[in-house]
């Protein structure tokens, strides 16, 4: 599985760096993995070049991603429609990455990279041909049918790049690695890469590594024989196995212990495993998502994660956004949680944008269930059915702000007028006071009116 096809090694390569020394380097890197490699120092050469030679992939390297490269890329795209650019810099951001894409690009990867990380990039970038061009509204339709029918919701442009992202690897056979913070949707977007994939019709097996305890965890993934160990009382294979000619979605993917690390490299490398207790060897042919809530490179510098396994996973890989980076889908997921028959009332929206969503996603989700349970007035959502959290976040943001109410200009009988009108509601008393629920607060203390909420 994923060894470079023999009809892809006479791939020709074009680098394009402005430092002539690492570009020797990684053209003997390239060389010895049978790529022609060709070297330019910019973007202006590179257009002559592949004027009069042939090329099947550019890799355009850079440091930080300015729009002098932006510029670089759109030339280079516009001259060579067909040829696949790389781009290789020290950023790391999405929407750098979302930029580059947008540029042209085919692929966008990240300093300090491994040899065998590019490498299996440019086998990439030759065999997703022909592919989209420039933006993101010159995509194949197939690309857009397949958007259509996304369970993945959201019209920010973080989302798009995600779909576009999935459209992008989905077909390829080589591993991926999605990354994101809890409940940003890591196992939706694995089953949308697999329904999306050429193995769609064949099984989607998924295994949670912080679920199974560390013990198990080889013998799950592998196999076993009969007595290979205290319990193994049958032969029972493993979930590579099972997921044979499809897919194997290994959740909380940073959680894998270091001996199973090197021993899923090997498998996804040439696609051999070993059950526990046996000697024989099998072969299996397995399409490999993995995600993590971690950042999997921090991961590697602090020696916890194998660092030739993550950059086998992470050549496709990417993070999703968290849910505070696009507030704008906000209403939309709200919405499609509460169901018909609900809408949210003054103000909520506002304050379900402010709010960081720690737990995202599933977060909004839970909440929303919450609040149809306890809403005061069957059909809307109001402020008082959410729940304090987020409207303290909000009081206290605010506070941070400083309220635009100066709290001595209001007198006594004025605020408990208010608060009457409001049947003790303190929440929305401030609300309309335009002062933060802790000013009001503190205004009662002041006035020594304890007011029964
Ligand atoms: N863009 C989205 N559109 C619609 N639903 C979404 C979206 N993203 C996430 N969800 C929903 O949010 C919930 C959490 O998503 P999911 O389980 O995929 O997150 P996760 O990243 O795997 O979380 P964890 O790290 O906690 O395992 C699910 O119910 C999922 O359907
Ligand atoms: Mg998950």
């Amino acid at each position: 599985m994923n060894s470079i096809p023999h009809a892809l090694r006479s791939t020709h390569v074009l680098l394009v760096d402005t430092d002539s020394n690492h570009c020797s380097e990684v053209t003997d890197q390239l060389s010895q993995r049978q790529f022609h490699v060709s070297t330019v120092a910019s973007a202006t050469e590179a257009i002559q070049l592949t004027s009069n030679q042939r090329c099947d992939a550019a890799v355009l390297f850079c440091d930080e991603l300015e729009p002098q490269v932006l510029d670089d890329l759109r030339h280079l795209q516009s001259a060579h429609a067909s040829l696949q650019v790389i781009v290789v810099s020290t950023t790391t951001s999405i929407t750098a990455a979302v930029e580059a894409m947008k540029a042209g690009a085919c692929d966008f990867l990240t300093k300090p990279i491994s040899p065998n990380a590019l490498a299996l990039a440019i086998q990439t970038a030759g065999t997703n041909r022909p592919r989209c061009t420039h933006t993101a509204c010159s995509q194949p339709a197939v690309v857009r049918e397949k958007k259509n029918k996304t369970s993945i919701l959201g019209k920010s442009a973080a989302i798009d790049s995600v779909l576009q992202w999935i459209a992008r690897v989905a077909p390829s056979e080589m591993p991926v690695l999605i990354e994101g913070e809890s409940g940003t949707g890591k196992e939706l977007v694995a089953r949308e890469i697999h329904a999306a994939s050429n193995v769609a019709d064949q099984a989607l097996v998924t295994i949670n590594c912080a679920a199974v305890p560390a013990s198990l965890l080889e013998s799950e993934l592998f196999g076993h024989e009969k007595g290979s160990f205290t319990g193994a009382i049958a032969t029972k294979r493993g979930l590579f196995e099972t997921a044979d000619g499809g897919t194997l979605f290994i959740d909380e993917f940073g959680e894998l212990a270091g001996d199973l690390q090197a021993k899923l490299l090997r498998v996804i490398e040439d696609g051999r495993l070993r059950r526990v207790g046996s000697t024989e060897e099998r072969q299996v042919n397995v399409r490999l998502i993995a995600a993590t809530n971690k950042t999997l490179i921090d991961e590697v510098r602090s020696g916890r994660f194998r660092e030739d396994l993550f950059y086998r996973v992470n050549v496709l890989g990417a993070r999703l956004p968290s849910l505070r980076e696009r507030t704008e889908d906000i209403g939309l997921l709200a919405q499609h949680f509460l169901g018909e028959g609900w809408v949210l009332g003054d103000g909520v929206l506002e304050l379900l944008q402010r709010y960081t969503w720690p737990g995202n996603v599933r977060q909004l989700s839970n909440v929303m269930e919450r609040c149809k349970v306890l809403a005061g007035q069957p059909g809307i959502i109001a402020i008082d059915d959410l729940p304090s959290e987020i409207v303290d976040a909000s009081d206290q943001q605010q506070l941070e702000i400083g309220g635009n109410v100066d709290l001595h200009t209001l007198n006594r009988s004025h605020v408990l007028k208010v608060l009457k009108q409001n049947r003790g509601n303190k929440a929305k008393s401030a609300r309309v006071l335009g002062i933060n629920r802790r000013s009001l607060y503190r205004l009662l203390e002041k006035y020594n009116a304890k007011h029964s909420a």
